[in-house]
């Protein structure tokens, strides 16, 4: 049955996304920059722990946040909570974005940057990565002069796991004197490359960070937006009134006291980056260098058939050719030694 009611125009005219598939569980998981290795024992603790009357009451979030805030180096005011980055991108495209404004993106990119712009009524200007992965640091300086509303940066950025270094963020901040550019350092903890200081100076630098990667919360969402507080303001003011769960202020606590937790998981991943990195020049795999946990690789028009025959041996990667025309590249997130070992074992097999 058709609805009466007709959607509004931006959304009718959305391309529909495809979101994260059902029935991974069980499997061995590398194709959404999950954590593997899972989260800190610590967390888990800390939600067995949770009471009744906690669990049944609206959360109260301004404890941890202090932490987080102390945890961070940044004053409370410049940091919200948020449930993921995904609400924070919605968040930051709720509180800036008049349909028709100008989104400047360069893709491929995190998918959320368009879905929530096009959504809102954006128009979206998307420059590209080049063939080998470059960034286009002169046209998108260009762009900015043009003054788009917001710029969306992933850095290091999904899916080529490339990087910009500071120098880089430097020019582009230096040119985007009209425009809020939008950090997203999901994967900060493998690249080691930050900004999040810088906010202080830039009063339209915003910062986002997540706990699904490193820290391994992604089934309990939690992210968090870093700004001067002169933009946190109205973040503030256009926020849900209870955005994160109780669950998840529980668990960012204890990930803070578990140092010990990141500091095993990230050498374990570095591990795991040197062993499938080894692995895919010895089966002839072309990749690009990641600063992420998660690396492209190219597998022309071997792709669909590899990523297939890996799922029916319970192995799930993802195909990432539609970002580039259909061109066969296909991105693998970093597990344990163990789990890398295994699929590089099993892409021999089948190659
Ligand atoms: C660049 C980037 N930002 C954000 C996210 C999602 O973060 P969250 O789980 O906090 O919504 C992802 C997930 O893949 C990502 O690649």
């Amino acid at each position: 049955m058709k609805s009466v009611i007709p959607a509004r125009e931006a959304v009718a005219r959305m391309r529909p996304y495809h979101p994260p598939l059902e029935g991974r569980d069980g499997k061995l998981r590398l194709d959404f920059n999950e954590n593997t290795i899972g989260c800190s024992p610590l967390v888990r603790q800390a939600i067995r722990k949770l009471t009744s009357a906690a669990v049944s009451m609206y959360p109260e979030q301004e404890s941890v946040r202090r932490e987080l805030a102390q945890f961070f180096k940044v004053h409370r005011d410049e940091l919200l909570l948020t449930n993921g980055t995904d609400e924070a991108l919605h968040l930051i495209v709720d509180t800036f974005v008049e349909p028709d404004d100008t989104v400047l993106l360069v893709e491929p990119t995190f998918a959320m940057y368009r879905f929530y712009s096009e959504r809102a009524g954006a128009r979206i200007q998307a420059l590209r990565y080049d063939a080998a992965m470059q960034f286009p640091m002169k046209a998108l300086l260009a762009a900015l002069r043009k003054s788009p509303r917001i710029f969306f940066l992933a850095n290091p950025n999904n899916p080529t796991g490339s990087v910009l270094q500071t120098a880089g963020l430097r020019r582009i901040l230096k040119a985007a004197t009209k425009t809020l550019v939008v950090v997203d350092e999901a994967y900060f903890e493998f690249s080691g490359i930050t900004i999040l200081p810088w906010i202080r100076r830039h009063n339209n630098l915003v910062v986002t960070r997540t706990f699904s990667k490193a820290a391994g919360l992604a089934g309990l969402r939690l992210g968090c937006i870093f700004a001067h507080g002169s933009i946190s303001e109205h973040f503030r003011k256009a926020q849900s009134p209870y955005p994160v769960n109780v669950a998840a202020l529980v668990a960012a606590r204890a990930t803070l006291r578990d140092r010990q937790f990141l500091r095993s998981t990230l050498s374990e991943f570095r591990r795991s980056r040197k062993e499938l990195e080894r692995g895919l020049a010895k089966l002839g795999i072309p990749f690009f260098p990641s600063a992420a946990n998660f690396v492209l690789l190219f597998l022309g028009a071997r792709a669909k058939a590899v990523v297939a025959a890996l799922a029916r041996q319970g192995t799930l990667i993802r195909d990432r050719s539609s970002d580039f025309g259909g061109a066969g590249y296909v991105r693998i997130t970093f597990g344990t030694l163990t789990q890398t070992r295994r699929v590089l074992r099993q892409l021999e097999e089948i190659l």
